[in-house]
């Protein structure tokens, strides 16, 4: 128990920020509803635009909300950093046997592509489940095949995906589930994943899928005789929390362009190659914006003491050594 004796010491830290909570709240009101608005009219209007990145690779834009399809580097260098190499996917592919894969947003299937180019040769027989509200992300990059370039050489088997539900590349079979994730990960045919691509649009136009209540099913619907991987680009103490409290062990994982760190979660915390630990926990008692993302509407806000005490038991912070 590493952090049990300091509780006091964190508990009188996190204690004055409780009066900071009722002051200001308009501001951080507007702050919320820059950051973490409800999910608004984008999910419904599934219009896009090609953007050139600052790296001349093109990318697809939400014309919607600005929304930029893996914004910083680029779409086939931020599957590879974020899901492919974090999730050691080569080498956990290596041996025969299953491996599931979850890709959660599969929008115009960059991760997915480049999952499938990763495991060309692999020994496993992969099974990977898209995910996503439309396929009209995916509809609009085929028609610019050319110009994104990671879609040019998988037009058939995509259109053959969008077409049939299904396709098998080499040793992959990759499946497309049309509807809300938040139902279809409910799904007793499914099998549990070993690793999840997590890449819905974030929270600000698309707040339910980034809930307390949305990540602590999706922790339950985990095997837990399965260690799972979650890869995602959020670096946010907000969304830290919200996955802690869902149950998940979370840890730093790559930088991607001038993004210093995002997030990884997992089932397991020997997974994890750096856990957050009690520096950072120190730092959310002194956090304005340490509170969990629920379903109902709430300001960003220091976290509450029920929230910060569920935190401080967390098995991740009363097993490891410190400290990141
Ligand atoms: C940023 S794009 C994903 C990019 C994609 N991973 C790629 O590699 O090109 C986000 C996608 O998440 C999908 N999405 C958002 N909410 C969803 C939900 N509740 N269930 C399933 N898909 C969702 C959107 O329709 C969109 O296609």
């Amino acid at each position: 128990m590493l952090i049990s004796n300091n509780n006091e010491q964190l508990f009188a830290i996190v204690r004055p920020l409780r009066e900071v909570r009722s002051l200001g709240d308009s501001r951080r009101r507007s702050a919320y509803s820059a950051t973490f608005a409800p999910g608004r009219a984008i999910l419904s209007d599934h219009a896009f635009e090609l953007v050139t990145l600052k790296s001349g690779i093109k990318s697809l834009r939400l014309i919607a909300n600005q929304e930029t399809f893996h914004p910083g580097i680029g779409p086939i260098a931020e599957a590879q950093i974020l899901h492919v190499q974090q999730q050691r996917l080569v080498e956990r592919c290596a041996k025969p046997g299953r491996f599931v894969i979850w890709d959660v947003g599969l929008g115009a299937a960059a991760n997915a592509l480049c999952a499938i180019q990763a495991l060309q040769h692999c020994q496993a027989d992969v099974d990977m489940h898209s995910f996503d509200l439309t396929t009209a992300p995916l509809e609009f990059a085929l028609r610019h095949a050319a110009e994104l370039g990671y879609l040019e050489a998988y037009q058939e088997p995509t259109r053959h995906l969008l077409t049939t539900g299904q396709v098998s590349l080499g040793r992959v079979r990759w499946y497309l589930h049309r509807g809300d994730f938040r139902q279809e990960m409910l799904r007793p045919d499914l099998p549990s994943p070993e690793a999840i691509f997590y890449d819905p649009y974030s929270a600000a136009g698309n707040r339910e899928m980034w809930t307390l209540e949305h990540f602590s099913e999706l922790r339950r619907r985990l095997d837990d005789d399965t260690s799972c991987l979650v890869t995602n680009y959020t670096r946010s103490t907000v969304m830290r929390v919200t996955w802690l409290l869902a149950g998940f062990y979370v840890g730093i994982g790559a930088a991607i362009g001038e993004k210093a760190e995002t997030t990884v979660a997992s089932n397991r915390l020997s997974t994890l190659d750096r856990p957050l630990g009690r520096s950072w926990l120190q730092r959310i008692a002194l956090s304005h914006s340490a509170s969990p993302l629920r379903d109902a509407l709430q300001p960003l806000a220091p976290i509450a003491p029920e929230d910060w005490t569920r935190l401080l038991c967390h098995p991740q912070f009363n097993q490891q050594e410190p400290d990141q």
